[in-house]
């Protein structure tokens, strides 16, 4: 089996540790011979990269291991990059959820308003990466999971047609794990499933089991009553927050009877719920760095003060294995069903074939091949015409450096009730986002 070179982008996430400890897991089936980190920020990686770089020397004595800043070191001689950087990092996700609350919108890190601002900082920087990659591993292929991977991937689609770039999101897969305990399986593989939407907007609606017995209706039955809440507790999505987002999927899947819907839904569904329930001072930013950020990196500078790794708490992010299994069906072309954002292209032939739309997937060595999902109702249709709309606004507004787009964008996303308030929300964010965003004129 070919050993691959990876780079990981974004090497100061919070996410990149238990990336690494999944990468090591899966050697067997997917080896690889180097890593590499690469972020813009050296001194924020570097926690991240001496902690590993122990880890590894006691783990994986053999793997080759580069942490830099530098662009053409970190994108030479690699096969895949695997990428999840975070613009303006958690200061400006606080904004994104901040400043639209403090108009009476929610204020979330992929939908309505804070999406749209956190799209307008991520769309330069992760084209940026494309162009490393193709300039110094013109073979490599870009595994991207850097958010707002809807308005990421429509731009990726629009300026880079041709880029080896796959978009994909892991919330799918984190509810499909709470289906399966729900069900009693022991594993999400163990279920086939139909989906169709938009990133962080769709909905199942077929789920079999191998032998072809329909495990919706049993689904729908424990989610009538606690949503996707079950006794095994999501290890990523662990905090009361998120019990909370996956228990008012009961409310959320009510308005459509055939299918089981994405969480995020809940953000377009009962915005009003959300903002009741939010604390303008207090937000999922804040519950971030005090949570995930202050572990992570506490655990790192604890390996790095005692040498060793042997006790580390860090673990292992083994939901993370889809992006394994994605590397593995582009390296070894196995032709494995899984669920990415894509170019519609006539799959849902009464939706824009030019919609990035989340869909099942064969993948292989040359890239995804789309399955047809068919027609789909008016309900689900209006929803996403008017939510791809918004993604391919923000899109416009980012290549022409137009204000009135983006003000078009905002006020047409189901999050925001006017034109008004669209408009001081958006004269709000530019002033927070002049460091990353073009000028708007
Ligand atoms: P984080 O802030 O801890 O890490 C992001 C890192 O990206 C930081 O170290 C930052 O310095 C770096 N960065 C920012 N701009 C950069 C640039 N231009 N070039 C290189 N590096 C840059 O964030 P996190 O919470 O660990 O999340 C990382 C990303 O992964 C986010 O975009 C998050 O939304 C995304 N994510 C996506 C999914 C999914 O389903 N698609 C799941 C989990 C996380
Ligand atoms: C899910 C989504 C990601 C998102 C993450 C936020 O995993 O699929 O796209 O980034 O949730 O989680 P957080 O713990 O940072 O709020
Ligand atoms: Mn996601």
């Amino acid at each position: 089996m070919k050993k691959h070179a990876i780079t990981i982008a974004g090497g100061g996430s919070t996410f990149t540790p238990g990336i690494v400890l999944m990468l090591l897991e899966h050697l067997d089936t997917f080896p690889i011979h180097t890593i590499k980190f690469y972020d813009n920020d050296k001194e924020r990686q570097e926690t991240v990269a001496e902690a590993c770089r122990i880890l590894l020397k006691e783990r994986a004595p053999e793997m080759t291991f580069v942490s830099t800043v530098d662009p053409e070191e970190a994108f030479s001689d690699i096969d895949f990059v695997m990428a999840h950087i975070r613009v303006g990092k958690y200061k400006m996700r606080e904004q994104d959820e901040k400043i639209p609350l403090r108009h009476g919108v929610l204020g979330q890190e992929t939908c309505g308003p804070g999406g749209m601002a956190y799209g307008m900082r991520s769309i330069g920087p992760v084209l940026e990466l494309v162009d490393y990659m193709e300039r110094y591993s013109p073979n490599a292929w870009m595994l991207n999971y850097s958010n707002p991977a809807a308005i990421v991937a429509e731009a990726t689609r629009r300026l880079r047609p041709h880029s080896k770039v796959l978009n994909i999101c892991d919330m799918p897969i984190g509810i499909e794990e709470l289906m399966a305990s729900i069900l009693g399986l022991a594993s999400r593989k163990e279920m086939v499933v139909k989906y169709y939407g938009l990133n962080h907007f769709g909905w199942w609606y077929d789920i079999r089991d191998k032998e072809g017995n329909d495990l919706l209706p049993t689904l729908r039955a424990h989610v009538a009553e606690h949503g996707y809440v079950t006794a095994d507790k999501s290890k990523q999505h662990a905090d009361d927050s998120w019990n909370d987002t996956f228990a008012k999927a009961k409310d959320v899947q009510h308005i459509d009877p055939e299918t089981l819907p994405n969480t995020y839904l809940k953000y377009y569904f009962f915005p009003d719920d959300v903002v009741a329930h939010s604390n303008p001072d207090h937000t999922r930013a804040n519950e971030v760095m005090e949570g995930r950020e202050k572990f992570v990196f506490g655990e790192c500078q604890s390996i790095i003060d005692k040498g060793t790794a042997a006790d580390t708490a860090l673990h292992i992010d083994e939901h993370a294995s889809y992006i394994v299994d994605l590397a593995k069906a582009i390296a070894y072309n196995t032709k494995e069903r899984m669920l990415l954002i894509v170019e519609n292209n006539g799959a849902i032939p009464n939706m824009d074939p030019e919609a990035m739309v989340e869909i099942p997937c064969l993948v292989g060595s040359t890239g995804p091949e789309p399955l047809t999902v068919g027609h789909i109702p008016q309900f689900q249709k209006g929803l996403m015409e008017q939510q791809v709309s918004v993604e391919k606004l923000v899109v416009e507004a980012w290549v022409e450096g137009s204000y009135q787009k983006l003000w078009q964008a905002l006020t047409l996303s189901r999050t925001v009730p006017s034109v008004t308030i669209a408009k001081a929300l958006l004269d709000d964010l530019i002033e927070a986002n002049k460091e990353f965003w073009p000028t708007l004129s």
